[in-house]
């Protein structure tokens, strides 16, 4: 098992190994009380592995994106105190990213905040979603649009649960490994590129390393800026594309970390065509990452959607990043280098979307 440390204010041990679920009711040990969200998936996979905490009151969401809304968050908040918790009780959020993004938000909001601990099943949960403490549901308007910040109390990121996602859901959270390798730095990218078939194999070694690696860039960048003020916006990096694609494709139809994945090609684009990259080998090795675990790479290569970039970018416009109604992204200088808070004129923005690369 390795063990990464998140300094923030209240400082949390994230687990990351095979075989941790069945120690996970040890986390709540000297607690009041505890309960567990999770979704009707998970449940049935997983419930059985978990030990003692089977036992416990166990709320379950419908699988997927729609459950990032305010009716399930009531539902989960009431759930909360039907199993009568109480200010020195735990929730753990058993699940993907979007049962730790409810999860969070229902223990952040009861009783003005409780104790919760991540449990997270998916690559993209434990490379990424379950660390640094955003919890949020989606308005029609946006993704993500209400939400607090809520640092979880303990992260037990079990990789061998990892081996029942879906290849679509896999894809989803290399998504997010890639923009972490990119921000990392060189070492992290020629990992990937080493280990590419290991990963995509999912070699149990190889993935340890893998959520370790992105887990300690992730820390490291959350203790320094856990209010995202200056670099954790950095961990943006493809994001504004991603979630305008999702939210004019319709939340649920291209997975978050596919978005990313396209968002990351975007970014690298638009740091070519603005005159910011300053490695321009970058774009190749991340559209061969891309293509060695079969992800698309452009807008027109996201299957069953058609995408208008002008639609894109006023979508993107509304993105919180933003300031002074002026678009603010993150762009790639070079692995290890990127930049925040960079203006970015909506003419270019949809030149760089209109390119044949990106069409
Ligand atoms: N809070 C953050 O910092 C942050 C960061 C990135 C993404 N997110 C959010 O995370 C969400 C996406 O998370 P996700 O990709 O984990 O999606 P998800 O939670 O919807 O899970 C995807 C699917 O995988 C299933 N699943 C979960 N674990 C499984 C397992 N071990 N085996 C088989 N199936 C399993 C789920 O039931 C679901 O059907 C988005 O809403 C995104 O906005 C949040």
């Amino acid at each position: 098992m390795k063990t990464v440390r998140v300094a923030t204010a209240v400082a949390y041990d994230v687990r990351i190994g095979p075989g941790l679920l069945a120690g996970a009711h040890e986390a709540v040990r000297g607690r009041s009380a505890c309960a567990v969200v999770s979704d009707k998936k998970v449940t049935r996979l997983y419930k059985s592995s978990v030990g003692t905490l089977a036992d416990s009151p166990w709320f379950e969401l419908e699988p997927g994106e729609d459950s990032k809304s305010f009716a399930t968050l009531e539902r989960v908040l009431d759930f909360q105190s039907r199993s009568r918790l109480d200010r020195r009780s735990t929730l753990i959020a058993f699940g993907g990213g979007v049962v730790g993004d409810v999860g969070g938000m229902a223990a952040a909001l009861y009783m003005r905040g409780i104790q919760y601990v991540q449990v997270p099943t998916t690559l993209l949960a434990q490379v990424d979603s379950s660390v640094g403490g955003k919890t949020a549901v989606n308005l029609a308007a946006g993704k993500n649009l209400a939400g607090v910040f809520h640092q979880p109390s303990l992260v037990i990121a079990d990789t061998s649960t990892l081996a029942t996602l879906s290849d679509d859901e896999f894809r989803s959270g290399l998504g997010e490994v890639i923009k972490t390798a990119l921000l990392t730095g060189a070492d992290a990218l020629a990992l990937l590129e080493r280990d590419a078939s290991r990963i995509w194999s999912r070699d149990p070694s190889a993935l340890e390393t893998v959520v370790e690696m992105c887990v300690r860039t992730k820390a490291a960048i959350v203790s320094r800026d856990p209010h995202e003020k200056g670099p954790r916006k950095l961990l943006n990096l493809g994001h504004t594309f991603a979630h305008a694609i999702e939210h004019e494709a319709g939340y649920g139809k291209v997975p978050h970390g596919v978005a990313v994945g396209v968002g990351l090609c975007l970014a690298l684009a638009t740091s070519q065509r603005t005159q910011r990259l300053a490695d321009p080998e970058l774009p190749a090795r991340v559209d061969a990452l891309l293509a060695a675990f079969g992800m698309p790479r452009s807008l027109a290569a996201l299957t069953g959607v058609k995408l208008d970039p002008a639609r894109l970018v006023s979508a993107m416009s509304l993105d919180k990043k933003n300031a002074a109604g002026k678009l603010r992204l993150v762009l790639p200088v070079s692995a290890g280098d990127a930049i925040f808070d960079v203006e970015v004129d909506e003419p270019s923005l949809l030149a760089t979307l209109r390119a044949p690369h990106s069409a």
